[in-house]
């Protein structure tokens, strides 16, 4: 560099602030596994549902893509601050940014296409993704967004996947757990790499979590537009044997997505007992 050059502000400037192991493969295959919305979902194919069905499907994209912004918008505002000596860990963020910018117009589209449009943004769901757009510290945010919330994400796209009433529904969700698959990689390996050096920062990435549950506990639970929906989305309909179904499709969900995350915090090193406890912290709303 010539000398005598404008300062910048890069805060994010140390390599443990930052770094995964894996960025190369990551971002090879994050290029090679993009897909389009134009191109590879079958929109023609979607049948005419059940009005109580459709009206499930998008009360689920409404939640879906509000969660999608959020993840969107927690690498994006992060992205500005990395020095440009550490371009790998740019260049994996900013094609995760554009596979959530691709997550909301899917989404979006979907509940558009059959007709209904959008559902409810529920206050729960708006109280927890406030709480994590705005948490200013890069690796604790990667820690709630990728471990705990997209971690969470994925057994809900796979769930979805499986009970979607359509072959469009179906590939959207398949399309996008392969792309949150590469966002939980990239959380999880960045944390490997700071714990590795910092193994004391197991300690307030659980206090993050604490914290943000607490902040939460004026949420009782998972939103009731989005249980219902999930329920009647499950079950197949509004019948009381397809509302058994649907709620029991919907409690595996839970139990789920609890061993997953127990899962992957133990994965991160932290005790059995503890990975139980921050489970059962984490937010009703999933994300
Ligand atoms: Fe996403
Ligand atoms: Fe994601």
């Amino acid at each position: 560099m010539e000398l005598g050059g404008p300062e910048f502000s890069f805060p994010l400037r140390k390599k443990r602030e930052i770094w995964c192991e894996e960025l190369e493969t990551l971002y090879s295959k994050a290029v090679s596994n993009q897909w389009s919305a134009a191109r590879d979902i079958p929109w023609n194919k979607l049948p005419k549902l059940p009005k109580e069905v459709e009206g499930a499907v998008c009360q689920v994209m409404t939640f879906l893509t509000e969660n999608e912004f959020a993840a969107l918008y927690v690498p994006a505002r992060f992205l500005a601050r990395i020095h440009p000596h550490y371009r790998e860990v740019t260049a994996v963020l900013a094609m995760q940014v554009v596979d959530e910018a691709r997550h909301v117009e899917v989404f979006t589209r979907r509940a558009e296409e059959g007709g209904l449009g959008l559902g409810t943004t529920a206050n729960s769901s708006q109280l927890s993704l406030q709480t994590l757009i705005e948490e200013p510290d890069f690796s604790t945010a990667f820690f709630l967004l990728s471990v705990m919330g997209e971690g969470t994400f994925l057994s809900l796209l796979k769930f979805l996947e499986d009970h979607a009433p359509d072959p469009v529904t179906a590939a959207l969700m398949r399309l996008a757990h392969r792309d949150e698959g590469r966002h939980v990689a990239f959380g999880t390996g960045h944390l490997r790499y700071l714990l590795a050096a910092e193994p004391e920062r197991r300690a307030s990435l659980a206090a993050a979590v604490e914290r943000r549950s607490q902040m939460l506990a004026a949420v009782s639970g998972l939103s009731p537009y989005v249980h219902d929906a999930l329920v009647v989305y499950s079950g197949g309909g509004l019948s009381p044997a397809q509302i058994r179904k649907g709620a029991a499709c919907v409690s595996g969900l839970h139990r789920e997505m609890d061993r997953s995350r127990r899962e992957r915090l133990q994965a991160l090193g932290f005790g059995a007992q503890d990975a139980e406890s921050l489970s059962a912290y984490h937010t009703k709303n999933f994300m």
